[in-house]
């Protein structure tokens, strides 16, 4: 895996969550909360990225992820620019490198990656200029890093810590990088108790979560909970699994209100994004009182700021600032 630090020991690149000390996630955190502001107040800005240049190379359809990746850069004060890209898979790896490098003439010197294949942003940061940073915006189903941040964010908002939670995790878990991204987070700073809640055909492979419970009845999943984190069915990662159709799959797994009671009374509702509604939850609980749905929104911009502040912090420094 390519090393995401510089050899002094500080972040580079992020990639993935996993490695990441409870300090370094507790110091990423604590610079996304400074950069929280309430609805209706103006949104934080400054200029601790003026002379960077930002790329957000997306080869995946994205509406907030993107759009909050260009909010964060462009309120630190970055220049950017977006790029939609269709590769086919054939010439993909040639041709990602090179717009890179066309980039990089260009003078980008971060670049954000969303890409559906596994171990694209590794190879993309294994072939950039010293100075240059990658930061993943969602990997095949490997890693999403600042969307596990955004989601520990939201925990430490509503509940004031992490440690000594229990945590339900549910749908299809075996494709998503959001729960491995939110996990790896959860359980670095002091989650203890994550359960995994899927039907046999959506839980990861064996040896992955390591540490978490593994449920396939959402009744004995969700018990008393603090959080439950609902997970999108991705039809796009696979061809045909044995998995309920959309109306059984919301009897057996769906989240109503009356599923919701089994978790603790002051439970909170989390969902990535987008929602299938009357599939993997039930309109009345995404927004009803426990859901902080919305919250996770926000809290996306202010904690990529945060992480485009601290790995490109050195490169504003070499920009005179
Ligand atoms: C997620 C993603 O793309 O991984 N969405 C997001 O980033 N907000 C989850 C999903 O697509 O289900």
């Amino acid at each position: 895996m390519t090393d995401q630090r510089r050899h002094d020991g500080s972040l580079r690149h992020l990639l993935t969550l996993d490695g990441l000390s409870r300090s370094e996630l507790e110091a990423i955190l604590e610079r996304a909360q400074y950069y929280v502001r309430q609805a209706g107040e103006p949104a934080p800005r400054n200029d601790v990225l003026a002379g960077v240049t930002v790329a957000n190379m997306f080869t995946e359809p994205s509406t907030r992820t993107r759009v909050s990746f260009e909010l964060a850069a462009k309120r630190l004060g970055a220049e950017v620019v977006n790029l939609e890209v269709q590769l086919s898979s054939r010439v993909k790896g040639e041709s990602m490198l090179d717009t890179v490098f066309t980039l990089e003439s260009l003078h980008v010197d971060v670049f954000v990656l969303r890409d559906a294949e596994a171990g694209v942003p590794a190879m993309v940061a294994g072939h950039v200029a010293p100075h240059v940073s990658v930061l993943s915006a969602g990997e095949a189903h490997v890693s999403h890093p600042t969307q596990g941040l955004l989601d520990a964010l939201t925990v430490l908002q509503k509940k004031g810590r992490c440690d000594g939670l229990a945590v339900a995790i549910v749908g299809d878990i075996r494709h998503s990088r959001v729960a491995r991204s939110a996990s790896q987070a959860l359980r670095t700073l002091g989650t203890p108790d994550i359960r995994l809640v899927a039907p046999p055909a959506l839980m990861p492979p064996e040896g992955e979560f390591p540490g978490c419970q593994r449920e396939t009845d959402i009744a004995r999943g969700i018990a008393g909970c603090d959080v439950v984190m609902m997970l999108r069915i991705q039809k796009e990662r696979f061809a045909d699994a044995a998995i309920p159709a959309g109306d059984e799959y919301f009897r057996e797994f769906g989240l109503t209100a009356a599923r919701l009671k089994l978790a603790k009374p002051d439970a909170i509702v989390m969902h990535p994004q987008p929602m299938n509604r009357g599939v993997e939850i039930e309109s009345a609980v995404a927004d009803g009182p426990q859901s902080v749905i919305r919250l996770q929104v926000a809290n996306g911009v202010a904690v990529r700021m945060a992480a485009l502040e601290v790995l490109a912090a050195p490169l504003a420094a070499r920009a005179g600032r």
